[in-house]
């Protein structure tokens, strides 16, 4: 393991990106940064205490950090941009920085990317649905979703790879015909639409002329493996089988990661803390294991418990005595429910 891997820095993610660029110069495979969104609000930690016997305990409040900003929008640009151009030089080339915003500040946040890693190197803009039921609304429309915009250090080395979901009664019903391969949906080979009247050449194949959107050679292929449907109009299609789809290709609309519920297991208490099924998705599309993933606004430390998760190494920073309290505690939990053992080795350094 190399230096400052698996490493908790206590301090201004500034500072830890700074001791980190002579020996982690593009060694990052991925960052997730999950700043204060410019939301003008104190945040707490939630957490119980006393409740012995038929006693219900109290809910105390520790204060985390403060997204409250004097200097309005100029100052807390200014400080995403400084700490931002200090993390670049970090990525691989492979790399990729995952920007974690809402409404507030994210259009801005949009811009500012553009312009520090290349308005050619975005990826995406992901909307993730962080809660089922918005607040309403006296004006406009209650808040459902997060903004995660995703910029490659270098769109020719960075390839995402696909995540797929289970099917769902909506996404099956186009699987409506079967033979004696199995069930199949049919996709269309012919220009539709608008591409349709884009003068796309027609060339004749097994009687029908058409703007074929695949080469004459692949449509042959496709025909003699028995994947070409001929419907009663003479129109051919391509199938493709249920058995030979992982699943429902994830688009930039996460819609199916719901928000850490106070149940669950997951749940710190930390009021900003995101779902580990969310972290593992990007971690895992992202990155490979053994790679390093960073998060220089860590809270409750969600990022470093997915990395562990999946095998990857990570670096976490967060300015906040309690957030580093909860994420402590939280990555020494006992993995080995035989030993009871923690299994899991960090080190803990202030900058
Ligand atoms: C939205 S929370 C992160 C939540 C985290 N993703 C999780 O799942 O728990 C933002 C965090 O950034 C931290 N923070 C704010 N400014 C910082 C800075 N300059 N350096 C390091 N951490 C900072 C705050 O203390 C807070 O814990």
């Amino acid at each position: 393991m190399g230096p400052w891997h698996n490493t908790i820095f206590l301090g201004d993610c500034l500072n830890a990106a700074k001791a980190l660029v002579e020996s982690q110069s593009e060694k990052i495979r991925l960052i997730y940064l999950d700043p204060p969104f410019f939301s003008n609000t104190d945040y707490t930690l939630k957490h119980e205490t006393g409740g012995e016997g038929s006693r219900a305990p109290d809910i105390q409040e520790t204060a985390t950090y403060s997204d409250r900003w004097q200097g309005g929008l100029a100052e807390y640009l200014s400080y995403l941009r400084i700490r931002l151009a200090v993390m670049s030089p970090l990525l691989r080339d492979d790399g990729s920085i995952w920007l974690h915003l809402d409404w507030h500040v994210s259009h801005y946040a949009k811009a500012l990317m553009d312009e520090l890693f290349g308005y050619s190197c975005f990826v995406n803009e992901i909307v993730w649905k962080r809660t089922n039921s918005p607040k309403p609304q006296s004006r406009g429309f209650g808040s459902q979703h997060d903004t995660i915009l995703v910029y490659a250090k270098d769109q020719s080395k960075f390839r995402v790879r696909p995540v797929y979901v289970k099917h769902d009664e909506r996404s099956l019903r186009p699987y409506m015909y079967d033979d004696d391969k199995g069930r199949f949906r049919l996709i269309e080979i012919e220009a539709q639409g608008i591409q349709r009247s884009q003068r796309r050449k027609q060339f004749e194949w097994r009687g029908r002329t058409a703007p074929y959107l695949y080469r004459l050679e692949t449509l042959d292929e496709w025909w003699d493996q028995g994947l070409i449907y001929k419907s009663k109009n003479d129109r051919y299609s391509k199938k493709q089988y249920l058995d030979d789809v992982p699943g429902v290709p994830v688009s930039d609309l996460w819609l199916d990661i719901p928000p850490v519920q106070g149940a669950s297991d997951e749940y710190t208490g930390f009021l900003t803390q995101k779902p580990e099924a969310l972290l593992s998705r990007i971690i895992e599309c992202a990155s490979d294991p053994g790679d390093i993933v960073a998060d220089f606004f860590a809270g409750a430390g969600t990022t470093a418990v997915a990395a562990e998760r999946t095998k990857r190494r990570w670096i976490a920073c967060d300015s906040s005595e309690v957030a580093i309290q909860v994420m402590e505690k939280r990555l020494s939990k006992p993995t080995n429910s035989e030993t009871g053992r923690a299994e899991r080795a960090f080190t803990v350094v202030r900058v």
